[in-house]
């Protein structure tokens, strides 16, 4: 991490907590985390749980709230999709696009996502684009390859990437225990930066993803090219997502 970007602590809560359980996971996080204005805290509850979120915040605006998904229309016929107008307008200022499990549970395409960053943009919330290879990819020597692909996609797409955030998670490291070593994350959080200044852009903020826990993140954020932390189970979790976000690199 370095001074120039504040870090970033985001909490992918995927599809637990419903709008009562968000509220007492607010009156639980909100003790026990202060406002503070050297990072910023983006939680991404599911959107049904959206408005008991942002209730629960009126008077923290120091925290920040993003929608897991989106599609990339602004309305339609979509059953059962949101557009990203809609989650602006109902308090959202960021939105997941392409997280691995969109991409291998409901087939995303590195085209759907591109178009995703697009709309999402548009809107006028911040993108956190998620890239990061498979087990077999890493093994297979392609780890790098294939988030370039991932990346180069969406680099395409937008006209200035200045307002993207990346999160790079390893598809193997999600859920499973199994973190990438920080030096390994590091060497990948070096690559996508030196693939960012290609496209002039190098005041964007790279996350890690992928069981971050309190007990690894300060060596996590260590790494030069690592500013901050995209975490799934511990950020469901109040007094572990507060020690994440209480961690000092
Ligand atoms: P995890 O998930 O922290 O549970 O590994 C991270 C993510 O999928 O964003």
């Amino acid at each position: 991490m370095t001074a120039l970007r504040t870090p970033v602590i985001a909490g992918n809560w995927k599809m637990h907590h419903d709008p009562a359980s968000t509220r007492l996971f607010f009156e639980r996080f909100l003790a026990l985390h202060a406002p503070r204005t050297d990072l910023t805290v983006i939680v991404f509850p599911p959107t049904i749980s959206l408005e008991a979120a942002r209730l629960a915040l009126v008077e923290r605006a120091d925290v920040q709230l993003g929608v897991q998904n989106v599609h990339w229309e602004s309305a339609g016929a979509f059953t059962g999709e949101i557009s990203a107008d809609m989650a602006m307008a109902a308090g959202a200022r960021y939105s997941l696009v392409g997280h691995s499990e969109r991409r291998q549970l409901f087939g995303e395409t590195d085209a759907d996502v591109a178009r995703k960053t697009r709309a999402v943009l548009a809107a006028g919330l911040t993108p956190v684009v998620c890239v990061g290879e498979t087990l077999e990819e890493r093994r297979a020597g392609r780890a790098n390859d294939v988030v370039d692909r991932q990346l180069s996609q969406v680099l395409e797409a937008v006209r200035d990437a200045a307002g993207l955030v990346i999160a790079y998670e390893p598809v193997w490291a999600i859920g499973t225990g199994e973190t990438a070593s920080p030096d390994d994350a590091q060497a990948m959080h070096a690559s996508i930066r030196a693939q960012l200044a290609s496209a002039s852009n190098t005041a964007i903020p790279i996350l890690y993803g992928g069981s971050v826990k309190p007990q690894n993140t300060a060596t996590l954020l260590a790494q030069g090219d690592i500013d901050g932390a995209l975490v799934g189970g511990a950020s469901v979790d109040p007094q572990s997502f507060a020690a994440i976000c209480a961690t000092e690199a």
